[in-house]
């Protein structure tokens, strides 16, 4: 398929992915062997088979246990390096990365670990293969907010290498709301910020996201097709929406890709763009995320090429690596 291919060759950002959410199976054989602990699966392909979900919980539980392996600096560094490499073979120029601190510092691992690994890995492929990189600190909402405020001030120290906030984990039952004060404090301290929303939660959490943590972009935001006023809004403030097509069937937000509202949200105007989440979980990286589109949707040549610029300026780059990248 031509459109496919040029898909995948176009110059891409990708800024919505999970660090945690890249681990293969054979990445956590390898680190659970290195650390002496096992994993209740015999082998690679029992693990890659539990990969069989009904919604997002049943993925985030096994998503946290597989975080389990993850414990050392080499570990942060070892994980985000194959990451990069798939980004680079994808053509992604540029990264804005999640991480979820409090998954590991509850474990006692400590967050200059984290961090450093991660960031030793993306300085790394700058220098080696020109990708640009953000790093965003992520709340979990399933926790409360004293905790998130409590990460935010272990995060102090480090927060010259941390480029924005967002907030993800289990949505329903977890308002934008919970999250008020800790994100204007956020927002005080100059970072730009950005939210789940409208992923399984209602169009009125996309809402509260925008008007009450004032994020610059809402990840996922499909549910917003069933609000005509916020399909507006979106369009007229040219909100830019993360869509991880593979993870939403995955998922079941929808039944089937030929399902998906991403070619009907751009139709309408909305700023979208391609996502892989968790891409070890959910079956591809950005490259398979736009093939199953086009093979799925029908996306034209026009519409692949104004994904992949949306991608770009959706970023939080500055204007000139911006102008360079498009
Ligand atoms: N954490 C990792 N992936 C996520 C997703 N798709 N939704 C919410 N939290 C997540
Ligand atoms: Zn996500």
């Amino acid at each position: 398929n031509p459109v496919a291919n040029l898909a995948c060759l176009l110059p891409k950002a990708e800024l919505h992915l999970h660090i945690e959410g890249t681990l293969e199976p054979e990445l956590a054989f390898r680190l659970a062997a290195r650390h002496g602990v096992s994993l209740p699966y015999a082998d690679v392909e029992a693990l890659r088979a539990a990969y069989d979900f009904s919604d997002l919980q049943s993925f985030l539980d096994l998503y946290y246990a597989g975080a389990n392996v993850l414990r050392t600096e080499a570990d942060f560094y070892d994980l985000t390096h194959a990451y990069l490499a798939r980004a680079h073979a994808d053509n992604l120029r540029h990264v804005e990365i999640f991480f979820d601190p409090q998954t590991h510092t509850e474990r006692g691992v400590a967050f200059e670990e984290v961090l450093g690994g991660i960031r030793r890995a993306l300085l790394e492929a700058e220098r080696e293969w020109g990708i640009s990189f953000k790093v965003i600190m992520s709340f979990l909402r399933h926790l409360s907010e004293a905790d998130a405020l409590a990460t935010l001030e272990e995060a102090r120290p480090h927060l010259h290498r941390i480029d924005g906030i967002g907030l993800d984990s289990s949505e329903m039952g977890h308002p934008p709301s919970k999250f008020a004060r800790v994100f204007a404090e956020c927002r005080e301290l100059g970072l730009p910020v950005v939210a789940h929303a409208g992923e399984e939660g209602p169009p009125e959490y996309i809402e509260e996201a925008l008007d009450l943590l004032r994020v610059k972009r809402i990840d996922h935001g499909v549910r917003a097709l069933e609000s005509e006023a916020l399909m507006q809004r979106l369009v007229d403030e040219q909100i830019p929406l993360t869509v991880c097509p593979l993870s939403n069937v995955k998922l079941k937000v929808y039944d089937d890709m030929s399902m998906h509202s991403l070619r009907k949200m751009l139709a309408r105007g909305v700023k979208v763009t391609i996502n892989s989440d968790d891409p070890a979980y959910f079956g591809g990286y950005v490259n398979a995320n736009f093939v199953a589109c086009v093979e799925s949707l029908g996306l034209t040549e026009a519409e692949v090429i104004k994904l992949a610029r949306n991608s770009i300026e959706a970023s939080w780059l500055d204007s000139a690596r911006r102008d360079a990248l498009l």
